[in-house]
Parts: structure tokens; sequence; C-alpha cells
């Protein structure tokens, strides 16, 4: 079974990613992680703490002479800003250094602030948002690249693009190739495929950063290559499109999912929303003549392009902050305001892009097994002419 988890808060002094079930014999392109790592700072509109750090994934174990061993993957990432938290979040006891502490006692609407103190007994939110901050993607994007080598090896491939920035929205669908080409692109403000639209992303967050307010938005995470027959219908909690639903709900800030375009398509009739099956002889597979369904039926993969969108909400901090009630002495005040993005929808494709990657390698992990890759590339080939066969 494959599986990650991740450890750390935003200003600890690393964040964690362990990785565990991926067979022996994985290639490792370290470019390739550290690329992953740098595209999830990216994009118009982050706060200054992406000027602070440069994200690095530090691999521990699990990975020797450049492919993986079979054994758990432990990855670290330094959060260089850890120098100026030292005194304010000691691991050992430190008393009477309450100044340094840099208490948070005036809850952020929208953040886990107040229901996690709540929960676990703070009169101080710092901890709560310590590890609630979406810092703690880059972990994510660090175990998602490892999915996205895995996935390779099987000629498949996952990538994003905006589609909405605030009131701005992308008019048409894009091509595969246009897709490719944002995802290339690292100067891109805001990932869109269409400059114009882009353009006006921009304009709309140079608004709200004006206002000293915020936006969200909503990215495109599209996965090609992926074979009929991942998933199964068969048990709720086994179907693909939950899965991959939650994993991409899990994301900060997001707030609805959707597979292809499955919000027009309720408000449709049903000959205007189910794809159609055609037999492509010279290729001996069953395709579909649209993708409205965003390539799963059923909880199981049809062939078709994965297509899953994530909706993001404004971010919660506001320079021009929010009323909030203190912690402690229970008035009325303004919301604690941290350092602060205001657009975070091309970072959120990225990570969207590792979670979506993740459950289609456990997937895949999964149907195809194998505690190496030569085996797990058998089953597959197996698998590939069974559906030759069909
Ligand atoms: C890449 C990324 C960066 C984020 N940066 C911030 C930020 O700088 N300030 C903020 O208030 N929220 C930020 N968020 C959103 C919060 O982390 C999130 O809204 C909060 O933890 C509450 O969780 P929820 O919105 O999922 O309920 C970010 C989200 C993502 C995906």
């Amino acid at each position: 079974m494959l599986r990650f988890v991740t450890a750390g808060e935003s200003h600890g002094q690393a964040l964690i990613a362990w990785i565990s079930g991926l067979p022996a014999g994985v290639p490792v392109d370290l470019d390739f992680i550290q690329r992953e790592m740098h595209r999830r700072q990216l994009g118009y509109g982050r706060g200054a703490r992406q000027r602070i750090e440069k994200d690095t994934a530090d691999i521990l174990s699990g990975v020797r002479h450049g492919k993986t061993i079979g054994a758990p993957i432990a990855v670290r990432i330094e959060n260089r800003d850890w120098k100026n938290w030292e005194k304010a979040l000691p691991v050992e006891d430190s008393e009477g250094a309450e100044d340094a502490q840099r208490k948070l006692t005036a809850p952020r609407p929208g953040h886990a602030d107040l229901p996690g103190a709540l929960k676990y007994n703070l009169h101080d939110a710092r901890y709560i948002l310590e590890r609630a901050s979406a810092r703690e993607t880059a972990a994510r994007v660090a175990a998602g690249a490892f999915a996205k080598l895995y996935l390779r090896e099987f000629g498949v491939k996952v990538l994003s693009h905006s589609i909405a920035v605030g009131h701005v929205r992308l008019e048409r669908d894009a091509t595969w190739a246009e897709i490719e080409a944002i995802c290339e692109n690292l100067e891109s403000p805001l990932r869109c495929v269409d400059s114009a639209t882009e353009a006006l992303m921009k304009a709309e967050v140079e608004q709200v950063l004006r206002a000293g307010d915020s936006v969200g938005g909503i990215f495109e995470v599209v996965a090609r290559g992926v074979p009929a027959g991942l998933g199964t219908h068969v048990q709720w909690d086994e179907k693909l499109d939950a899965k991959i639903a939650r994993a991409v709900m899990s994301i900060q800030a997001a707030k609805a999912v959707e597979f292809g375009s499955g919000v027009a398509n309720a408000t449709s009739h049903g000959s205007q929303v189910q794809d159609e099956i055609v037999y492509d002889a010279a290729k001996k597979r069953f395709e579909h003549t649209s993708n409205r369904a965003g390539g799963l039926e059923g909880g199981i993969t049809n062939g078709g392009d994965i297509v899953v969108r994530g909706y993001l909400k404004p971010i919660s901090t506001l320079r021009r902050a929010l009323q909030s009630a203190d912690l402690n002495t229970k008035e009325v005040v303004k919301a604690a305001y941290e350092r602060s993005d205001v657009c975070v929808v091309p970072a959120g494709g990225v990570i969207g892009e590792a979670m979506v990657a993740m459950e289609l390698a456990t997937a895949f992990v999964e149907k195809f097994g194998g505690d190496s890759l030569e085996e797990t590339r058998r089953n597959f080939d197996g698998y590939q002419k069974q559906l030759d066969d069909f």
C-alpha cells in the first residue's frame, strides 16, 4: 500500500514528508523534484515568505544510487525562516520567554485558529496556525513528485493550469499542448493558458492587493495516459473519484471539487452530459467522444483524461482585518494579521497535481502491485494485453 504523511510547523526547523510503498527500482530524477518544489512557490500574489524560502527537498532515506530501494522515503525541507522563530518556538521548555512567543489571541476568521484553540484547549492559536498553514504543502509536493516519477514509468503525466482567479474566468477549454506549455513556463504570473485572460487575472490580483483584500479561484488538474480500470465501483470508500475528491479537498482553502464539467452537468439534460462510446480498432481501445465525466465512471477510470477542478476560497488573512473576539478577554478585536499571500491559485494547481498523482499512484500500486518496478511492469503489461485482447 502506498501512503504518505507530513510533519512540521510553518515556522519550525523543517517540514518532513514520509512516503512508503513505492517499489524498488523507480528512477529518481532529483532535478525534477527540485523543480516541482520551485513551481509551488511561484505565482503573482504570493506573500513575502516566498522570498525567504527557497525550498529544497533533501532526501534522507529510501533512495540509493538514483533509484528507490523499496524502503520508506523520508524527505526534509528546511524552513529558512526558522532562524527568526527559534526563540518563539523552541522545542525545550523556555519559561519566562513570553515576549518571544508571538502569541496569537485574536483568531482570524476562515482559519483553524478558533476551532483549533477550542479543541486543543489552547488560549493561544499560534500552535494551531503553525500546523494548519499551507506551508505544509511543500511536503505534499515533495511526496507528489515521487508519485509522478513512478507514474511517468507507465506513461502517465499529471499537469495543471488556472481557470479562474477571483471574478476572471477562462471561458474556453485548454488543449493538452497549452497545459504542457504553461507548466513549462516558470515566468507566467498566474499559469493561465490564455494571455489576455491572464492579464485580466493579474489586474484582479492588483486590485485586491491595493484594497487590502484577497481572491480565490479555480485550478484544473489533468492526468493523461491513465489506463481504464483503476479504482472500483464495489465499495463506497474504494471509489477512485471519491478518493481523489478527498485528496483535493484536503488542500488548504479548497472548498469544492469538480470532475469534468460536473457542476454544469447537474443543471443540464442527460443527453447533453453523458459521453458516448466508440471503439478505436487501431488502438484496440474503447473511447468516449467527449469527456464531461472527467475520466471516471462509477469510481473507475475509463481511459480518458482525469480532469479535476479545485475551487479555492479567497485567502482568509486580510490586511484590512475582519472582526474577531479575543481568546482570553473575549472582547471585540481586529483579527490578527500575519504576513500573507493574497492569491494562491497557481500554487493550488501544483499542490493539486501532487495530490492527484498520489491518489493515482496509490491506485496503480493497488492494481499492479510488485516489489520491484520490473514486477509492476510485468503486471501492467499483462493487463495491457488483456485490454488488447478484450
Ligand atoms: C498554497 C497556499 C498558500 C496559502 N497561503 C495563505 C496565506 O498566506 N494566508 C492565509 O490566510 N491563508 C493561506 N492559505 C489558506 C489557508 O491555509 C487556509 O484557508 C486555512 O488553513 C484554513 O483552512 P480551510 O480554508 O481549508 O478551511 C493558503 C493556501 C494555499 C493552498
